[in-house]
């Protein structure tokens, strides 16, 4: 594991090369919030990427994951997908550029000019709330000659200069001077050439998702039935979920689906890589202990998306949230079943797919102090086929106390951070599957990985027939149904297929 240091890591108020264009933060009201489609301001991403010479055609499918639907029918996963930088670069197109990717949190950015950088794939995006309080999800790219307009991680502007020749934007991308424009430019069409914007942005939650598809189904649609698991993670007070201070981000030396595997339901790592903080106390031994007929739950097939859940029937734990928080807690925009499933719960972990990941769970930096519930959300940023940046932030309900919100970061920090007991123990093993996959060993052998975990005749549990949720769900922590179902996804968006379901839990 390596920590990322970059200048500007911190929200930096003062900085400003052309500090006309920033203004203070403070007094600044925040507004409603309002989505805006169909962003792209001259043409979308399609023209764009075809004017390059660039085709659908033009990435076919690697030879490395050929044949790979009948892997995933027999629980089988080639070694090539965690390393093949065809794979790769495929991935980049068809997964990133085409499904709804998670960019921030409303809370990150509630004034007008408030703005944060991300990626979308690899590529740079500014998210900002313009002067008319309209999230944006900007490329952070100049319309001149493509250098980076914005170069800190966060802050507040009314615009952008960019500092190769100064072509100068509003917050809202608009294109606003070109200096010397009277003497080179003067029949520029200012308004052809703002910046380019994801041509769908959506706020769900309060969680910004983009999708840089032209053609992209709306976000709930994608969403589809997983709203039902991922809305109790929200939902639960009026107020919402509250980001926690600045995102923590760190490079890993391993594939970006690593992570995204893990948090569809991997519990059964959680006995052995996890050993040492089960021993140290400081999570309760019900919701990482051995699975126990009735407290595991694993959904999977659930409109291409996982999750897995440890309860405790006839027990309200509500994920370890003290009283003081959990009186803020009501139905509201939850159904009775979908509340009463939080109230049960030890913990919630689970991907939108493909690479946001929630975990919302109690724990507790001591054995001597209480458990204190929180909510971390993950992204898992590619950085090549090899590499992975993991974005880490913690959330807790609104309407917590300040101490409580200080008490679940402390939590939050201690737990799933780079220097988090739980988060040392998984980046020490994660790397070794990247490796394997990189090996000329598993290349001449064509080696794949067994995930059949759970299936069939594997099984003694099936699924149940009675539950009240949707997607297919077994009562058991012991299979790997729902990290086949995010491999499955993910196949049928590389190849634009549609895999017949096969043999599952
Ligand atoms: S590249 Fe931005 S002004 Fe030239
Ligand atoms: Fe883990």
């Amino acid at each position: 594991m390596r920590l990322v240091f970059e200048r500007g890591s911190q929200r930096d108020r003062r900085w400003s090369v052309f500090p006309d264009l920033m203004r203070h933060r403070a007094g600044a009201a925040a507004r409603p919030i309002q989505i805006r489609d169909a962003l792209w301001q001259s043409r979308p991403a399609g023209s764009l990427m075809e004017s390059m010479g660039v085709t659908e055609q033009a990435f076919a499918v690697p030879a490395s994951i050929e044949g790979m639907e009948d892997d995933l029918r027999k629980g089988l996963l080639p070694a090539a997908v965690f390393h093949d930088r065809d794979v790769y670069d495929l991935e980049l197109r068809r997964i990133f550029a085409k499904s709804w990717v998670y960019i921030g949190h409303e809370t990150e950015i509630p004034n007008r000019g408030d703005f944060v950088t991300r990626n979308i794939g690899e590529d740079p995006f500014i998210l900002i709330r313009d002067e008319q309080g309209e999230l944006r999800v900007l490329l952070n790219a100049c319309r001149h000659r493509g250098a980076q307009v914005c170069r800190v991680q966060a802050g507040n502007t009314k615009g952008f200069v960019c500092p190769f020749h100064g072509w100068a934007y509003r917050n809202s991308g608009e294109l606003i001077g070109v200096p010397v424009r009277s003497q080179g430019y003067a029949s520029l069409a200012l308004k052809e050439w703002g910046l380019f914007a994801a041509p769908h942005v959506t706020n769900y939650m309060g969680l910004i998702f983009a999708n840089l598809d032209p053609d992209a189904a709306p976000f709930e649609e994608y969403l589809g039935d997983y709203k039902w698991y991922f809305d109790i993670q929200f939902a639960l007070s009026d107020g919402g979920m509250e980001v926690l201070g600045e995102p923590h981000r760190w490079l890993v030396d391993a594939n970006w689906k690593q992570g995204a595997e893990n948090f569809c339901g991997d519990s059964s790592h959680t006995q052995m890589t996890h050993r040492s903080v089960l021993e140290a106390g400081i999570i309760d031994s019900a919701a990482a202990g051995a699975p126990r007929e009735g407290t595991g739950l694993h959904v999977h097939d659930c409109s291409g998306h996982a999750i897995s859940i440890r309860q405790v029937p006839g027990e309200a734990p509500f994920i370890s949230y003290p009283e003081e928080v959990t009186r803020h807690f009501h139905a509201g925009a939850l159904s009775q079943d979908q509340f009463d499933l939080a109230k049960r719960s030890l913990l919630h972990n689970g991907t939108l797919f493909p690479n946001f990941s929630f975990l919302h769970i109690g724990l507790s930096d001591s054995p001597q102090k209480p458990q204190a519930g929180f909510l971390t959300l993950r992204v898992w940023q590619p950085k090549g086929p090899g590499q992975m940046e993991i974005w880490n932030w913690v959330l807790a309900p609104k309407e917590a106390s300040p101490e409580y919100k200080r008490r679940a970061y402390q939590v939050g920090m201690s737990s799933f951070s780079p220097s988090g007991s739980f988060e040392q123990d998984d980046v020490a093993v994660w790397p070794g599957v990247t490796r394997t996959a990189g090996t000329v060993f598993a290349e001449l052998n064509k080696v794949r990985f067994n995930y059949q975990m759970g299936m069939g005749d594997m099984s003694t549990s099936k699924p149940l027939t009675d539950w009240v949720g949707p997607g297919v769900a077994n009562s058991t922590n012991a299979g790997e149904g729902g990290l086949r179902t995010f491999h499955k996804t993910w196949y049928e968006r590389m190849t634009n297929s549609k895999v017949e379901a096969g043999d599952h839990d």
